[in-house]
C-alpha cells in the first residue's frame, strides 16, 4: 500500500459542536435554541417529528441532555488544556447563535456571549491551537423557529448575515479558518438539525427543504463576501456530510440510483457552494418531487452572489458508506447517520450499526477532489462507542484506535493519490452529547466525561487510551499509527 507523508502544516485536532458539549443552555444571557427543545434518547428524532410537536420543553415527560453537556461552558480551560496535551494544532468548535443573539432577531448582541467566546479563542490561542469555527452547527435560536418558522422563511438570511458579520468582525483577526454551516446537506433526511424544520413546521413538503438550502446558500454567500472583505486570506469553507455510495451491483439500474443518490445526497449543496451556481441535475432532482426550480423564492441578485462568493473549502463529515439497491426489497438494513439502508457484507458496523469503511474515504477525498480541485479538510470522522470506565479510571478504547488508525492510513494513500488534505479534526474529541440520539453514553472521545445519559455524574474528565495514541499520531505527523 502506497502512503504519502503527512504535510508539515497538516492540521491535526478534534471537532465538537457549541450545543453537543457546552451546556449552561440560560447562562450569561443566553437563549433558548433549537437543540434545548430535543429530548434524550433514541426516539428523539421521531418525538420531534410527531405533527403536534410544539418545541416546547416538558421536564416532567422528558430529560434534555443538551441544557448541561458536559458543562465544557465551565470547564474550557481544563478541555483546552488537554487538547494541548494531545498536541491539536487546531480544534474545531462552533459559536452558539443563541448566546450572541438569545432570540435572533435581537437588536444588539449579547456581549457576554461573545466574551465568552474572547476566553475560548484566547485559550487556544495560548497553546497555539488554531480555532476552526462553524459559524451554525445543527442549532439556530428557538425563536427564529417558532416565530418565522426555520430557514424556508428569506428573513433567516438576514438573521444570519448579522450574526455572521457580528462573529467575523470579532475574531478575524484571531480565526483564519471557518464553516458556514455544518452538514447542510443533511437536511435531504434530517432537516430539523440544520434547517430547523419537523413535520409540525412543513419538513414533509419537499418546497421547504429546498426553499432553505437555497436561503442557506445565500447565507452562507454573504459570510464568504464579509469575512473575504475583513481579510482576504480567510478560509471560508462548506461543510457537507459525505457518505460514500456504493452501487450494489453491476446492475446499470442500481449504478443509475447511486449516481443519482451522489447527486442528491453528497454533492447537491457542495455544488452550489464551491462552483457558485445550481448543478445541470437541478431540476431533474427537483423533478423527483414535481417541483420546478421557479417554485423556489430566489432572485437574480442572490444567483450572482453565489457566484461571486464560493467557499474556498471543503470541509466534510465521514463516518461510514452506503449501499444503492433498487431493484430488491428484502435486504438486511444497517442504521447510519444520514440514512440507514442496505447491508454492505464486506464492512462491520458500529455500536449504532454504521458501516466502518476506511477505504470509502480514500474515496471520498478522490471524489470529491476530482470534482472540485478545492483543498478537503475532514473535519469530523470517529467512532461511537459504549465506552466503559475500569477500576483504574481508564478506558481501553483499542476498537477506536483501530478505527482511527485505518481512517488515517486511508488519508495517506489519498494523499499519495494526489489529493490536497488540509487536516483532520475527528468527531467528539471529548464525549460529548449525541445528536441523533441525545446519547451520552454514544461515545467519541480521547476523553472520558463522567456523565451519563440521565445527566448524572461527576462531569470529572479522564483520560482514555485513545489519548496517548492521538498524541504519538499527531507528534509524529501521522507516521506513528
Ligand atoms: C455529525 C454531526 O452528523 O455526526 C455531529 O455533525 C454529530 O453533530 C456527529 O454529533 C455524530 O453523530 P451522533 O448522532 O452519533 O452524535
Amino acid at each position: 500500500m502506497t502512503t504519502q507523508q503527512f504535510p508539515v502544516n497538516f492540521l491535526w485536532g478534534g471537532a465538537t459542536a457549541a450545543n453537543q458539549l457546552e451546556g449552561a443552555y440560560q447562562t450569561d444571557g443566553k437563549g433558548l435554541s433549537l437543540p434545548d427543545v430535543l429530548p434524550a434518547g433514541k426516539q428523539r428524532m421521531q418525538i420531534v417529528n410527531q405533527p403536534d410537536f410544539d418545541f416546547s420543553i416538558d421536564e416532567q415527560k422528558y430529560f434534555y441532555p443538551n441544557h448541561l453537556g458536559i458543562d465544557h461552558y465551565h470547564h474550557f480551560k481544563e478541555d483546552i488544556a488537554l487538547f494541548a496535551e494531545m498536541g491539536f494544532k487546531c480544534y474545531r468548535f462552533s459559536i452558539a447563535w443563541s448566546r450572541i443573539f438569545p432570540n435572533g432577531d435581537d437588536a444588539q448582541p449579547n456581549e457576554a456571549g461573545l466574551k465568552f467566546y474572547d476566553a475560548l479563542i484566547a485559550e487556544c490561542l495560548k497553546y497555539q491551537i488554531e480555532p476552526v469555527i462553524t459559524i451554525s452547527h445543527y442549532e439556530m435560536p428557538l425563536h427564529l423557529v417558532k416565530q418565522y418558522g426555520g430557514w424556508k422563511n428569506k428573513k433567516l438570511i438576514d438573521f444570519y448575515e448579522k450574526f455572521a458579520r457580528t462573529v467575523l468582525t470579532r475574531y478575524y483577526k484571531q480565526v483564519k479558518y471557518w464553516m458556514t454551516f455544518n452538514e447542510i446537506n443533511s437536511a435531504a433526511h434530517f432537516p430539523i438539525m440544520s434547517q430547523g424544520l419537523a413535520a409540525a413546521n412543513g419538513a414533509n413538503d419537499k418546497k421547504n427543504i429546498f426553499q432553505a438550502w437555497h436561503n442557506q446558500f445565500v447565507a452562507s454567500a454573504k459570510a464568504v463576501k464579509i469575512g473575504h472583505e475583513l481579510d482576504a486570506n480567510l478560509q471560508i469553507g462548506c461543510m457537507i456530510l459525505y457518505a460514500t455510495t456504493y452501487s450494489y451491483d453491476a446492475n446499470p439500474v442500481n449504478q443509475v440510483a447511486t449516481m443519482k443518490a451522489n447527486q442528491e445526497n453528497n454533492f447537491f449543496c457542495a455544488d452550489v457552494q464551491v462552483r457558485g451556481h445550481y448543478p445541470a441535475y437541478t431540476q431533474s432532482l427537483l423533478a423527483k418531487y414535481n417541483l420546478q426550480f421557479t417554485d423556489l423564492d430566489y432572485t437574480t441578485e442572490e444567483l450572482e452572489l453565489l457566484a461571486h462568493y464560493p467557499v474556498d473549502y471543503i470541509g466534510f463529515s465521514y463516518y461510514m458508506s452506503s449501499v444503492e439497491e433498487v431493484t430488491q426489497k428484502d435486504h438486511e438494513s444497517v442504521n447510519g447517520n444520514l440514512m440507514g439502508g442496505v447491508r454492505n457484507p464486506f464492512l462491520k458496523t458500529s455500536d449504532w450499526g454504521w458501516q466502518i469503511d476506511p477505504d470509502g474515504l480514500r474515496i471520498a477525498l478522490n471524489q470529491l477532489y476530482d470534482r472540485y480541485q478545492k483543498p478537503l479538510f475532514i473535519v469530523e470522522n470517529g467512532l461511537g462507542a459504549h465506552d466503559k470506565l475500569d477500576a483504574n479510571n481508564y478506558v481501553v478504547d483499542d476498537y477506536r484506535i483501530d478505527y482511527l488508525r485505518q481512517h488515517i492510513q486511508a488519508i495517506g494513500q489519498a494523499l499519495a493519490d494526489g489529493v490536497d488534505v488540509m487536516g483532520y479534526t475527528p468527531w467528539g474529541c471529548i464525549d460529548l452529547v449525541s445528536a441523533s440520539t441525545g446519547e451520552m453514553s454514544k461515545r467519541y472521545g480521547f476523553i472520558y466525561v463522567d456523565v451519563d445519559d440521565q445527566g448524572q455524574g461527576t462531569f470529572k474528565r479522564y483520560k482514555k487510551k485513545s489519548f496517548n495514541w492521538y498524541q504519538q499520531v499527531i507528534a509524529s505527523n501521522g507516521a506513528n499509527l
